[in-house]
């Protein structure tokens, strides 16, 4: 099997020793003579899976106990409609702060449902920080501000949180859960996919405070209302019971890693290594300001745009894939989450030094 480092931003790598326990239990889960893609979500054998992740997530991040957990179907932008759903209770008016292109995504969907108060933006320097905190409007009255705590595309990313006093912090960690400690009570409610640090797409995963819960829009589609997911244990419906096994073995992986700490570290490690690289590189640049730039998402450009297609087919030749930059920003980014090894980050850095001294 010839594996490549894949720098795609998600669906993402993911660890080796996670593929092949999945491979190894496809055809029979834990001796049932039945594989995890026929197995029935209501049965003893998943229920027990679906307790045993919940409370591996909850050791991971150390959620504390009047926060619920759910395992939900669906993809992270579903939550850009059931945040304001679920958490509006009455009110008129939600905080959102714009940071990119993720952020953005959110505040529409969110316009939909209330009066979106942006409380900062930093659409006018491209997306190339975190503005201020001490800048941000923040408005008393609203339901809660929504953040994004690592912007995937712009690579820019929160290493602190805003203070909100009263009003709930709501955080999109689509792609940022796992890769580093979070204090879970700094939040209202975190949700994100799992296709990126959490296994494969068809799964997210909501954290939220159980006192916000109660009061959703009566509109609210049932499977959406997190109150009623919670009281079904998120399995009000039949369960994305291939990605939810999935992420128990991610969960399993990164508690064999020694947790979120241990994440931490290495990934911190491998983000300084990359940009260390590109800032003393004088051919690639990372637009972001350092203050705020991500550990998981780094995107870069070469200084002759014209030789992005050639730098990209050369990196797949040379077994490292994913690299192409989002369609909105161009250029190169390579996502440096939990499953990418400190060889990867090595093996990019060693072809680009490569690449720039080659070229004509
Ligand atoms: C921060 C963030 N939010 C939301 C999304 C959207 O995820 P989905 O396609 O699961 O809705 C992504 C996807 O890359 C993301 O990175």
């Amino acid at each position: 099997l010839a594996r490549v480092y894949n720098f795609g931003a998600g669906p993402s790598m993911l660890p080796e020793p996670v593929l092949e326990r999945a491979r190894e239990e496809l055809l029979d889960w834990r001796g049932t003579g039945i594989s995890m893609l026929e197995t029935n979500h209501r049965g003893a054998d998943f229920r027990e899976l679906a307790q045993v992740s919940e409370a591996k997530l909850r050791r991971l991040l150390s959620i504390p106990e009047p926060y619920r957990v759910l395992f939900l179907h669906g993809p992270a932008r579903i939550h850009y409609s059931a945040v304001p759903l679920n958490l509006l209770r009455g009110r008129t008016r939600a905080d959102y702060a714009d940071t990119g292109i993720w952020s953005d995504g959110a505040i529409k969907e969110g316009r939909r449902y209330c009066e979106v108060n942006v409380v900062a933006s930093s659409r006018p320097e491209h997306y190339t920080r975190i503005p201020p905190f001490a800048q941000w409007r923040l408005d008393p009255q609203a339901a809660y501000l929504h953040i994004t705590p690592n912007e995937t595309i712009g690579g820019v990313e929160f290493h602190d949180w805003p203070d909100t006093g009263e009003v709930p912090l709501v955080g999109d960690f689509s792609s940022t859960i796992l890769s580093r400690p979070v204090d879970v009570e700094r939040f209202g409610l975190i949700y994100s996919g799992a296709q990126k640090n959490m296994g494969i797409a068809g799964l997210s995963v909501v954290i939220v405070r159980e006192d916000l819960l109660g009061a959703a829009d009566p509109r609210t589609p049932s499977m959406l209302d997190y109150a009623h997911q919670v009281a079904e244990r998120s399995l009000a419906a039949t369960a994305p019971t291939f990605a939810w096994y999935l992420a128990d073995l991610m969960l399993d992986w990164v508690e064999a890693q020694g947790g979120v700490a241990a994440m931490a570290e290495r990934n911190r490690r491998k983000a300084e290594k990359l940009y260390r690289f590109i800032d003393g590189s004088n051919y690639y640049a990372n637009p972001v300001e350092p203050a705020s730039r991500s550990w998981m998402n780094v995107p870069f450009t070469l200084a002759e745009p014209a030789e992005d297609e050639r730098f990209l087919a050369e990196a797949r030749a040379a077994g490292l894939a994913g690299l192409k930059g989002h369609r909105f920003v161009g250029g190169m980014r390579a996502s440096l989450y939990n499953a990418m090894p400190e060889a990867g980050v090595d093996a990019l850095v060693a072809f680009m030094g490569d690449f720039m001294e080659r070229r004509p």
